[in-house]
């Protein structure tokens, strides 16, 4: 019994060997003796060509009848074909089926619109396009693992319930057990937490930086990688409520050493995608973005640009006529912004350094300059912002001050702040959104696409 990937990697191997192989009819064709199954088993790209003939097996009228969809099992002999399209096909001796499809498969043999197959995304993974991008998913998760492995980063898992908004921004889903018609109120009549499952509001967290930092402050260099979730009504092609993120934090460490992390890490991760999903990428590269190998070759031949966020307001000022929303120093930068940026003055991945305090996170490092914090987001064509990351604020008067500042809460904080009176050091991290990594890999526009069960504002049914 074998996968289609092996027969790709070694089909001398297996020459001539009789083998079995299941998976799934992408199409059947036959004439009166002869007939064709084109078998997907998902274990890499490209199919397998089942050759069947009416005096080898004894049911060929029955396979001739396959519905697209089939689960099959195949057995037969392995040939190579070397002068023909695919390299190898298998002669059957026996094609038995495991379980029929119907003629109303959702899946026929035809080009369906990204948009129709959000709408099964419980079987659109048998298509090429998600097969390439679910499977390019699974090779840059064990790429980015691999990065942070070899380098002796230690893995950390941070909760996904949490009572503290990493972020500030106020876009937490809430976690509860109160009965929503009726809540249990306190005497001036607010909702009483102290009755909820946790004795406190708790939410699905934004960001598992915060903790990060206290397992930083441990091991000197982990990182996260898991599920985040944000309750942001942002409706567009980069946005997802419940998003993949991997954060790692470094202690004794400052934003240079951040970036340069993140710049190892993403020519790491491009590599390694390369390498082992050749097949997937050239798809992508034929059908869902022509210059894409191209680019992500250029990516690992050069340097990231750096620019500072004053210099690059100047820069995108000088254009103001092309954009919907007019820049200027002190604002957040939109995503026209980051892609102009980025595809027209960089043309390739460009870190954007020290933003304004005031439209940034309350841990991030106050610079000398009293108006900017040591923040940097990696901006990369097509896409935007892929990383956000920052030096963090270590010194304690200065972090409680910009809290107060802020209106939080020190009470809640007290743990984070406990960082800053036991052994305090200078640290930083980014946190890289994992679906914005798979569209960079891929080409695919549309974050919908590289989730297999994307959550977006009014979807949740999958
Ligand atoms: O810039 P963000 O909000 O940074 C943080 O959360 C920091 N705590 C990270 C850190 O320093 N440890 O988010 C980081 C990245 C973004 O650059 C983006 O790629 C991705 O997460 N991201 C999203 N991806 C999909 N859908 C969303 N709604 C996202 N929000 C952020
Ligand atoms: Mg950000």
């Amino acid at each position: 019994r074998v996968k289609t990937a092996q027969l790709y990697q070694n089909a001398e191997a297996f020459s001539g060997k009789a083998i079995t192989v299941c998976g799934w009819v992408r199409s059947v064709r036959d004439s009166k003796t002869l007939g064709f199954i084109d078998l997907n088993d998902g274990s890499c790209f490209k199919g397998l060509q089942v050759v069947f003939e009416a005096d080898k097996v004894d049911n060929f009228a029955e396979i001739a009848k396959f519905n697209v969809g089939s689960a099959v099992c195949v057995t037969g002999q392995l040939l190579l074909t070397p002068q023909a399209r695919q390299p190898f096909e298998v002669h059957a001796s026996s094609v038995r089926l495991e379980g029929a499809s119907t003629p109303e498969y959702p899946l026929q043999k035809k080009r369906h619109s990204v948009e129709y197959l959000r709408t099964i995304a419980h079987l659109r993974p048998r298509t090429n396009l998600f097969s390439a991008a679910f499977r390019v998913r699974s090779a840059a998760a064990y790429g980015i693992h691999r990065f942070f492995q070899e380098r002796g980063f230690v893995y950390v898992n941070t909760p996904l319930i949490t009572a503290s908004d990493a972020e500030g921004a106020g876009e937490m889903f809430r976690v509860t057990t109160l009965d929503q018609t009726n809540p249990p109120r306190t005497p001036d009549g607010k909702i009483d937490f102290s009755k909820d499952f946790f004795g406190t509001p708790a939410s699905l967290t934004v960001s598992g930086q915060l903790e990060a930092e206290c397992m930083a402050m441990a091991f000197g260099q982990v990182y996260t990688f898991g599920p985040t979730f944000r309750a942001e009504k942002s409706y567009t092609q980069r946005h997802a409520a419940e998003f993949w993120m991997i954060e790692p934090e470094i202690a004794f460490a400052d934003l240079e050493d951040v970036m340069q992390l993140a710049e190892a890490m993403m020519k790491y991760v491009i590599r390694y995608v390369m390498d082992t999903c050749p097949q997937d990428l050239d798809f992508c590269n034929k059908f869902v973005d022509k210059g894409l190998l191209d680019r992500l070759q250029n990516v690992l031949d050069h340097d990231f640009a750096h620019v500072s966020y004053t210099d690059a307001v100047e820069l995108l000022k000088k254009n103001n006529d092309h954009f919907d929303y007019k820049v200027e120093w002190g604002c957040d930068l939109q995503t026209e912004h980051e892609r102009y940026l980025t595809e027209k003055v960089f043309q390739r991945p460009v870190f954007v350094t020290d933003y304004p305090a005031g439209i940034k996170a309350f841990y991030m490092r106050a610079n000398p300059d009293g108006k900017t914090v040591a923040a940097v987001d990696l901006l990369v064509p097509g896409i935007g912002e892929i990383i956000g990351g920052s030096q963090r604020e270590e010194r304690l008067d200065v972090l409680q001050e910009k809290m107060q500042e802020l209106g939080m809460n020190e009470k809640e904080y007290w743990w984070y702040l406990d960082l800053r009176r036991y052994g305090s050091a200078c640290h930083g991290g980014f946190g890289l959104g994992f679906e914005r990594l798979i569209m960079y890999l891929t080409g695919i526009q549309n974050i919908r696409d590289v989730l297999p069960f994307p959550r977006t504002p009014g979807s949740a049914e999958f």
